[in-house]
């Protein structure tokens, strides 16, 4: 396609939106890859499809294709939905998270989301949805920004007490963090005291620039 070979000089936008949660979405080939942007930070493909696949590593593949049930708060474009069916041949059931309604119509449109078999998205807040939900995860991946700013929740006591309770013995978590100032990490510091002896924590700071990943694996 002609647009994809240009991007490899130049970026070319498809599509822009305006979005009440991220400012503009914008979908761009570039580097003949498309990429779904936020107004100040790439949401899905791109760098993001490469730290969370990093993630998914450090828990390993092999692992993570005898789960049952993985959930995923913040679906933006499905860049770890992509890499979890088609490069981990994952074929347990996936369930997607996402606030923002007119980001799934794009994560449909043009990166084809529907057609995922395993696969069922639910347009709801990731907060309003773990108090709800019935079902228990043996892999959870919390990966929610509203352009670059994390919301407060996920730092929260009754939030991360509710994740951990809905996460099966020996599942994992997996949060995609950013990290800009001071503050940030100081946050990230606060968040790893949170887990006491029952749960083993990583924490791998820097692993693209500003991104900081925490795997969390359930003991018992
Ligand atoms: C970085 S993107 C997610 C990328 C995605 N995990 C992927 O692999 O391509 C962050 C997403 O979180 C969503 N989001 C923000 N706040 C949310 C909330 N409270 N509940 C659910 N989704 C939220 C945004 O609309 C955005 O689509």
């Amino acid at each position: 396609m002609l647009a994809k070979f240009f991007s490899y000089f130049i970026p070319i936008n498809v599509v822009k939106k305006n979005s009440s949660i991220s400012s503009t979405l914008e979908v761009t080939w570039n580097n003949g890859e498309l990429v779904l942007d936020s107004k100040n930070t790439n949401y899905s493909y791109g760098s993001l499809q490469r730290i969370l696949r990093k993630g998914l590593k450090y828990i390993g593949y092999d692992r993570i294709r005898k789960f049952e049930n993985v959930l995923i708060l913040g679906v933006a474009g499905g860049s770890v939905i992509k890499t979890l069916v088609d490069e981990i041949k994952f074929k347990g059931k996936i369930t997607g998270v996402e606030i923002d309604k007119e980001v799934v119509d794009i994560a449909n449109k043009y990166f084809r989301l529907n057609e995922i078999k395993n696969l069922e998205i639910i347009i709801d807040d990731a907060f309003e949805f773990v108090l709800k939900t019935k079902d228990k995860y043996d892999l959870i991946i919390i990966d929610i920004f509203q352009d670059t700013k994390m919301p407060n929740f996920l730092f929260e006591d009754f939030f991360i007490n509710r994740v951990n309770f809905l996460l099966n013995t020996e599942g994992f978590i997996l949060f995609n963090t950013m990290v800009i100032s001071q503050k940030d990490r100081i946050r990230n510091l606060d968040y790893k005291k949170k887990f006491d002896g029952n749960y083993s924590l990583r924490m791998y700071p820097k692993v693209e620039e500003h991104n900081e990943l925490f795997t969390i694996k359930k003991l018992n």
